[in-house]
């Protein structure tokens, strides 16, 4: 299966949990996501590293494209397999076209436009992180975006991989997947609501009755 899941989250005892499954490539993190741990940037990614063998993503925080390959290189000390997370925009291009030529693996965040996921695409990223939900809460479709991004990069034979972003829940991963995005990441209670069925829990129980019962 292509698909690639991911984890939203920095909270060590759900992404050790979520690993487990044995379904997730990684997990994705970013500067809300890291500030809720109130722990220091490095060590937290570090421990993020030690506790999956998937991709880590991380946001530059950096101001400008200079200090966002510098953060790039650095964040490759912290884990295996980092994505290094740049916000759209010329400093963000510019540093993913540097990054490109260095062989690190980028992701281009805060993606609202195909016009910018395709400037993005053209600058080498691996992938574009257009923001399902936050483009719905303005009362405009995400999943016509998404969905006209994943168009394009198709019609275009573009490598770049579509990853939607701020899903919201299990319908929206199923939409997303169903529009031919490449990856979804969404939080921890997500997932598992994924995972759930209230029919599944009556019929198991059903099944340990009847077992039971049967003094098996
Ligand atoms: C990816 O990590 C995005 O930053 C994240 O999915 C945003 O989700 P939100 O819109 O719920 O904050």
């Amino acid at each position: 299966m292509n698909v690639e899941f991911y984890i939203d989250t920095a909270d060590l005892a759900q992404i050790r949990e979520a690993m487990s499954w044995g379904v997730l490539d990684g997990v994705t993190t970013n500067p809300s996501i890291v500030a809720r741990e109130k722990r220091g940037f490095e060590e937290l990614i570090r421990d993020i590293g030690r506790a999956t063998t998937g991709k880590v993503w991380c946001e530059a925080v950096g101001a400008n494209a200079d200090a966002m390959v510098e953060e790039a290189r650095a964040f490759r000390q912290w884990a295996d397999r980092v994505v290094v997370k740049l916000p759209m925009g010329a400093e963000g291009v510019k540093a993913a076209s540097r990054l490109a030529k260095e062989g690190i693996e980028t992701n281009m965040t805060l993606v609202y436009s195909v016009g910018q996921a395709v400037l993005a695409a053209k600058a080498g990223v691996q992938y574009v992180s257009p923001y399902l939900g936050r483009v719905d809460d303005v009362a405009w479709s995400g999943a016509e975006l998404i969905g006209g991004i994943a168009r394009t990069f198709s019609r275009l034979s573009l490598p770049t991989k579509v990853i939607a972003a701020s899903v919201r829940g299990p319908q929206q991963v199923l939409d997303m997947l169903n529009i031919g995005v490449h990856a979804v990441t969404t939080s921890y209670p997500v997932w598992a609501a994924m995972m759930k069925h209230p029919m599944t829990d009556i019929g198991l129980e059903g099944f340990m009755r009847d077992w039971k019962e049967a003094g098996l």
